[in-house]
Formats: structure tokens, sequence, C-alpha cells
């Protein structure tokens, strides 16, 4: 999608240097730069420190620090030993394990140019979301068409949370995909963005490409939909899912459970969109779902442009204050009204994903 009228996407190999290519996210949305991964630590300390994120961004840059791995020693038990490291980098996000499994089993029999190999299936990858993303785009943008049809709407009200756009995929996005091609379809939207505290990647990254896609947008603070949706003014949710168990429970950023029980209660549909390599098989649960717990710190410290447009960061409350920073919540199956996925829509339980991925 696009930056300024160029088109970008959110990770690439420079074949020339030999380096991995990302957006510092981190820097968002006030700076916009590019910068270089060159070693497997580099790969590490990006997805930690989130300058990369969104489960399937995480899961191509693993794969990319696969590749670096390889280059420092190719023989398995090695590799196995660096895909256990990258697992233990961000544990919610099963994209992250999908892909550095992906890698290991790519490379189990191989004993001639493995990084070669690592390197093809990571572009594989790569291309392999940008078309899952952009199959969500078309089934979701149906239940658009149909919503707007049936409401009689002049403008469809669709509420996010979190960042599940092209900047937290490849390109598209999983939540954002249908409604780019509503968008390009003529369609009037008009999407609710989540503030999404505490790092706020509603109104700093969705909000940010939404306007550079020129969608129309509002920033709420994350307490906001319930109300909305009461005065009807929320036709639809689409979120994104970092992991969905076999049963069809979700996995998403910290606050996307209370959306959901706000849009039961006001009879608003809630769907997941999501490619099938963020569907957990091998969890029965979404309660056994680790959830990851980030620094405290992350509630504390905002950051933001003072009077001179320099980037300052601030504490919001005292350091001795206490805080808790749970970085995921699980919304049962049974608030979801959907899944959209890139094989088409399905219903939010376990045999229906079975039928939908058999
Ligand atoms: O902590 P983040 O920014 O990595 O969390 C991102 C989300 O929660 C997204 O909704 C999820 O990863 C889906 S991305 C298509």
């Amino acid at each position: 999608m696009k930056i300024n009228g160029s088109n970008y996407k959110t990770i690439w190999f420079d074949s020339k240097d030999k380096v991995v290519k990302i957006i510092d996210q981190t820097l968002l949305p006030f700076e916009f730069k590019i910068i270089s991964l060159r070693t497997f630590d580099d790969v590490v300390r990006a997805i930690k420190t989130m300058q990369v994120r969104g489960a399937p961004l995480i899961g191509a840059t693993a794969a990319y620090g696969m590749y670096f791995a390889s280059l420092l020693k190719d023989d398995f038990v090695f590799l196995e030993q660096k895909a256990n490291e990258l697992k233990q980098a961000r544990p919610t996000a099963v994209n992250l394990a999908w892909a550095v499994e992906r890698i290991l089993q790519k490379v189990k029999n191989v004993t001639n140019n493995v990084s070669e190999v690592i390197l093809s299936e990571c572009e594989k990858i790569c291309l392999e979301d940008i078309s899952m993303c952009e199959s969500i785009g078309n089934h979701g943008l149906e239940i658009i068409k149909k919503i707007k049809e049936e409401k009689k709407l002049e403008t469809i009200n669709i509420l996010t949370h979190c960042n599940a756009g092209w900047l937290a995929t490849i390109d598209w996005g999983t939540a954002t995909a249908p409604i780019y091609k509503a968008f390009q379809n003529n369609i009037n939207v008009h999407v609710w963005v989540d503030e999404t505290r505490p790092r706020n990647q509603g109104s700093s990254l969705t909000s940010y490409e939404l306007n550079h896609e020129k969608i129309p947008n509002t920033i709420i603070a994350d307490n906001t939909g319930g109300l909305l949706m009461q005065k009807g003014k929320v036709d639809l949710c689409i979120v994104g899912t970092d992991r969905v168990s076999a049963n069809g429970d979700v996995a998403n950023k910290i606050g996307t459970y209370l959306k959901a029980l706000a849009a039961y209660d006001n009879n608003i549909p809630f769907y997941v969109a999501l490619p099938s390599s963020t569907i957990d098989w091998q969890l029965n649960d979404g309660q056994d779902i680790p959830i990851e717990e980030r620094s405290s710190e992350e509630l504390n410290i905002v950051s933001g442009l003072d009077q001179n447009n320099n980037v300052q960061k601030i504490n919001i409350y005292p350091a001795e204050s206490k805080s808790l920073n749970l970085a995921f919540d699980i919304t049962p199956a049974k608030y979801v009204t959907g899944f959209i996925t890139e094989k088409g829509v399905c219903d939010a339980n376990a045999q229906s994903l079975k039928k939908m991925f058999s």
C-alpha cells in the first residue's frame, strides 16, 4: 500500500547488500524510516522492540532471522536452537513459530546451499502472505457489500482495534484488506480506529496507513466503542488476531474482548480476519494461549511531538506507581460472528474451521 503516494511492502530482501529492509514502526507516525537488518541478533531485536510487529510480519521477519542464522552455521541442530530463540521473542503470535518451523521443515534434509534454500522460502512466505491478505480482502468485501445493502447505508462505519493493517502484514493487512477493497470499489467507508493503549497501534499506525490511502477514519479512545455501538454508529467490527485456537477462540490485542462483548450486546457483526498461518491446530482452548506480558514502562512512557515538532518521551505517572501490561486477551469463539480467511468466510467453531482448511 502507499505512503506519500509511493507503494511499499513492510519487509523485503535487498539482494545487492544482502540485508533485510524494514520500516521502523517504533518511529511512526512522526518519522518514516527504512532500516536494514543485517544479522540474526538484529532480527531478534527488531521483533522484541516492535520495530516490526503484527502477527504475519513477525512471522516473515523471523523467517529471515533463520536465513541470517544459517549464514553463521548451517547445521540443523544449530538452526533448531536459533528457531527456539526466535520463538521466545514474542510468544503470543503463532505466525512466528509457524514460520520458523516451516523453514526448519524445508531444510531438514538439505545439505547444500542451505542459506539460499531458506532465503527462497522467506520470499515465498512473503508472497503467500500478500496473496492470502488480498483474498481476505475480497471475501471481506462481500460482507461489507451485504451489510451496506441490507441496512441501506450511505456510508458503512467499521470499527477496528489495534493495527491489523498492511503494516502488520507484508501488504493489504487482514482487518483492513476488506476496507481497502471496499474503498477501491467506490463504497463509502468510515473507520472508527481504537487508539489501542498502551502502544497506540491504532492512532499511530492504523490511522496513519488509512490516511495515506485517503480512507476516512476517526481515532477514538479505547473506551468509546461501546457508546458508539449503542448509538447505532458502528455497522461492523473487523479485527485481526495473533492466534486462533482450534475451537475458534481468538487472541488479539488487549481490549479486543471488551469490544466483542459490546458488539454482541448491540447485535453488531464482529468478524476476525486471519490467514491460515494464524491458526494453532495444536491448541483446543484459547485459554491455553500464552499471553505476552510487556514492560510496564510502556504504560507510563508516552511519546509525542513537542511545540517545536521534536519527538519527546514523557512519563504520565510517577515511576513508583505499579502497573501491569498484558499485551493480548482472548475473545471466546461464541462472541465472534465469523472468520474471514483466504479461503472464505466461516463460523467460529472447531467444525467450520476444520472443514474450511481440511
Ligand atoms: O502487539 P502487536 O502490535 O504486534 O499486536 C498486533 C495485533 O494485535 C494485531 O491485531 C494482530 O497481530 C493481527 S495482525 C494482522
